[in-house]
């Protein structure tokens, strides 16, 4: 079979006014959480995030913007989607990326994070995209740091550029969120999504209720101030929560951090908090029905659900690739 030669084009993967390999104006020089963002910041990334989609439709291979940038993907943790797009992400944008796995590294050798960080800083990272089981390690790994950092998931606290795929993919389906309700159901408590999510969504002006069990909710939250986020709603009965809800996001049920013990089976769980085709026409009409992944099908999510006209779930997965092009690029070239 002949290949095409790869092309270089050169596009503007940022709306007008940020010239390609050009300093645009960024004030943060790492992606930590979104809490640290306002809302002019969020739909800023939102709007790049439209831009690099438009670069992925006209199917360029690779554009310069980032040439001469390199991006090390740093993983503690097992992923599929956030790493896989990162790393596509820093490719078509023309950055040199490295992938690093605790297995396999230095890190097996008993190296800290923080050994490790500077050791990657010294081979010239640019940016490092990290996943840790640690909650707060990027935070660490960020003093240490001559590099960017990205925080890629850590532990139960954050997963920022989760939470703006998910905002993008909303947006998409259901345009302005002022005023709209999301329905965030599962497994809370073990959940850095839904914490990202939930400063996001209610930075747009959604109104966010959270649906699990007890159990499956962080000690703490309650109905005033959960998180110190006043727009949060929260019950445990997912029938009521749907009604009239303009989207549904389900979370994983996070067995590896043993919230398969904290329901009583996991039967009783998914009949009570199961997103079913029957349970889903409680809401909206034409939801659109999120899942971060990976998925447990016939646990949180029916299959035919997961697999349905109102699944937007592959549709995730596609724009997780152009909000990490946006958010690699307002790093590299945003002069803080
Ligand atoms: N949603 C998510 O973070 O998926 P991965 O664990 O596959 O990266």
């Amino acid at each position: 079979m002949i290949t095409q030669p790869q092309t270089e084009a050169p596009v503007s993967p940022v709306p007008a006014g940020d010239p390609t390999g050009q300093q645009v104006s960024w004030r943060h020089r790492h992606l930590l959480d979104v809490d640290a963002l306002d809302t002019a910041e969020i739909e800023r990334l939102l709007q790049s995030t439209a831009a690099m989609e438009e670069v992925l439709q006209r199917r360029v291979a690779r554009t310069p913007a980032l040439r001469g940038i390199t991006v090390v993907t740093l993983f503690y943790e097992a992923s599929t989607r956030t790493r896989a797009s990162f790393e596509l992400a820093g490719k078509i944008l023309g950055a040199d990326v490295i992938n690093l796995s605790a297995k396999g590294s230095s890190v097996e050798k008993g190296e800290s994070l923080i050994d490790t960080v500077r050791t990657i800083g010294a081979i010239g990272a640019d940016i490092v995209v990290m996943r840790h089981p640690q909650a707060g390690a990027p935070y660490l790994a960020a003093r240490h740091s001559t590099a960017r950092i990205i925080n890629a998931g850590d532990g139960t606290h954050a997963h920022p550029t989760q939470a703006l795929l998910d905002a993008y993919t909303l947006q998409k389906a259901l345009g302005d969120l002022q005023d709209k309700r999301i329905c965030i159901v599962g497994d809370i408590k073990h959940s850095r999504v839904a914490r990202s999510n939930l400063w996001t969504l209610t930075r747009l002006g959604a109104t966010v209720t959270l649906v699990a069990p007890q159990s499956l909710l962080p000690p703490g939250l309650n109905q005033n101030h959960p998180l110190g986020l006043p727009a949060v709603r929260i019950d445990d009965d997912l029938d009521r929560a749907l009604e009239d809800a303009d989207a549904v996001i389900a979370l994983r049920l996070q067995r590896e951090r043993a919230a398969g013990v904290q329901v009583p089976s996991l039967r009783e769980y998914a009949r009570r908090y199961q997103i079913t085709r029957e349970r889903l026409g409680l809401a909206r009409e034409n939801a659109p029905v999120l899942h971060p992944g990976p998925l447990n099908e016939g646990v949180e999510i029916s299959p035919d659900v997961a697999r349905g006209l109102q699944s937007e779930i592959e549709r995730q997965v596609q724009h997780g690739v152009a909000v990490r092009m946006a958010v690699l690029y307002l790093l590299a070239r945003g002069g803080a």
